[in-house]
């Protein structure tokens, strides 16, 4: 058994859906709390006196002033090939693709410039307080290998796929249907639960995937159940128009995925604006998920993610920074545009709501529950130390801030990696924010 190690601050943590729970119920909050981690996993939590009371007097603390714990951050839809090409101008969906995303990917045929960029990808995660994601990788084998590789070495619990895209993009970025089964079939056994590495089956969208390739992924499916998928539905509307000229024998978009086995509790459909209320009901009876990626949907032009149909519907949603076409890798940043996009509509979307979606609700959305998005007792250890006076900005505004409530909204509205001070992975500091 190593050492334990201590980590004294204010802490906050959801411990479920606040729609669900109510807001009282929905979270944990110590004013003067003490954490504490051993053997990557968390051992103690509560209140300072009764967890030091606990514990040998030379545990080693370690004390914070102005500083706010909580889980690491878990963003459900980000494609790490487009880290360089991040605020592309003047596009909405297919063009961007054409002209800014497959040249970029393209890339990603040279081995070195994956890990080259997995590990930059990797540290700018970090640097925003993300511990764990939902991760396309290129079309190129290489760039998943090059990805867990780098995820293995900073020992971040991270979910990748290799993209299978068979036509509609241009020659030096297609696979085959039976090459894309056999490159992710390799992927799987190599990666699928190799230490904290997870493997995502990734069709990039209906588009640029044939019928016998579509049908390869329901078979990878298949023959390995506890696998994830993911990929990109009813986004854009010319997209949607699209897939039902080149599907027209399916009754839409989400029927075409569901027709190849390609809908499930693992199964992850980013954007899903533009849904049809039997659209709604499929996925709710299937228990597939969503991740919504609202700086996305804003830089695209794609539309407004209907967050209370989901919760209508029984739909596990997650938040998504979907960078290249996101804007920022920050999940606060994220969580202020989804506050916005919920303002457009009419509904709110409380600091507690968007901590549980940017954490718990993301390990749910995962499946991953039993193992991150909270600091439950036996959970690994992955936190961050949020700085409520990251900027002198956001240091007067926290001093003007009444409440836990009004202090997490000012973090979410103002702040970005200049607040995450420190991230932990497994109980190992992975990143210190620089003054
Ligand atoms: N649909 C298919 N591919 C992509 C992609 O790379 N980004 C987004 N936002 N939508 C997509
Ligand atoms: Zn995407």
């Amino acid at each position: 058994m190593s050492q334990a190690s201590a980590y004294r601050a204010a802490i906050v943590h959801s411990l479920g859906d606040p729609t669900q729970l109510g807001l009282e119920a929905s979270y944990q909050y110590f004013p003067d709390g003490v954490l504490v981690v051993e053997d990557g996993h968390i051992s103690d939590l509560g209140p300072a006196e009764e967890v030091l009371a606990r514990w040998p007097a030379n545990l080693e603390v370690v004390q914070y002033q102005h500083k706010l714990i909580t889980a690491g951050f878990i963003d459900t839809h980000i494609h790490y090939p487009q880290t360089e090409m991040i605020a592309s101008y003047g596009e909405q969906l297919l063009d961007w693709l054409n002209n800014y995303t497959f040249p970029e990917e393209a890339k990603f045929a040279d081995p070195e410039h994956a890990q080259r960029v997995a590990s930059f990808f990797l540290d700018e995660l970090l640097a925003n307080g993300t511990t764990t994601a939902l991760v396309f990788g290129s079309v190129h084998k290489a760039s998943i290998d090059a990805f867990f590789r780098e995820s293995e070495r900073r020992n971040t619990r991270m979910i990748a796929g290799k993209v299978m895209m068979d036509r509609h993009a241009p020659d030096n970025l297609l696979d085959t249907a039976g090459t894309s089964y056999e490159d992710s079939k390799a992927l799987i056994e190599r990666w699928h639960n190799q230490g904290r590495q997870l493997y995502a089956v990734t069709p990039r969208f209906a588009p640029t995937s044939t019928p016998e390739q579509l049908a390869m992924a329901g078979r990878l499916l298949a023959e390995y159940p506890d696998v994830y998928l993911q990929t990109h539905l009813s986004e854009n509307r010319q997209e949607i128009e699209w897939v039902k000229s080149l599907f027209p024998q399916r009754s839409g978009y989400l029927d075409v995925y569901d027709h190849f086995g390609l809908l499930g509790k693992r199964s992850v459909f980013a954007h899903a604006i533009h849904l049809e209320q039997s659209e709604w009901q499929r996925l709710g009876s299937t228990d597939s998920v969503l991740s919504s990626c609202p700086t996305s949907n804003l830089f695209l032009g794609s539309g407004l993610f209907d967050l209370n149909e989901a919760e209508l519907q029984q739909v596990r949603v997650g938040l998504g920074t979907d960078v290249g076409a996101g804007t920022s890798f920050s999940m606060l940043k994220t969580i202020a545009e989804a506050y916005k996009v919920q303002q457009l509509q009419q509904h709110k979307l409380h600091p507690l709501k968007a901590l549980y979606l940017a954490t718990l609700g993301g390990a749910q959305a995962l499946s991953l529950e039993g193992k991150i998005g909270n600091l439950a007792i036996g959970k690994e250890a992955d936190f961050v130390v949020l700085d409520l006076h990251g900027t002198p900005l956001i240091q007067k505004r926290i001093e003007n801030a009444h409440n836990l409530f009004e202090q997490l909204f000012v973090l979410m509205i103002l702040g970005d990696d200049r607040v995450v001070a420190e991230t932990y992975v497994y109980g190992a500091r992975q990143h210190q924010r620089s003054s």
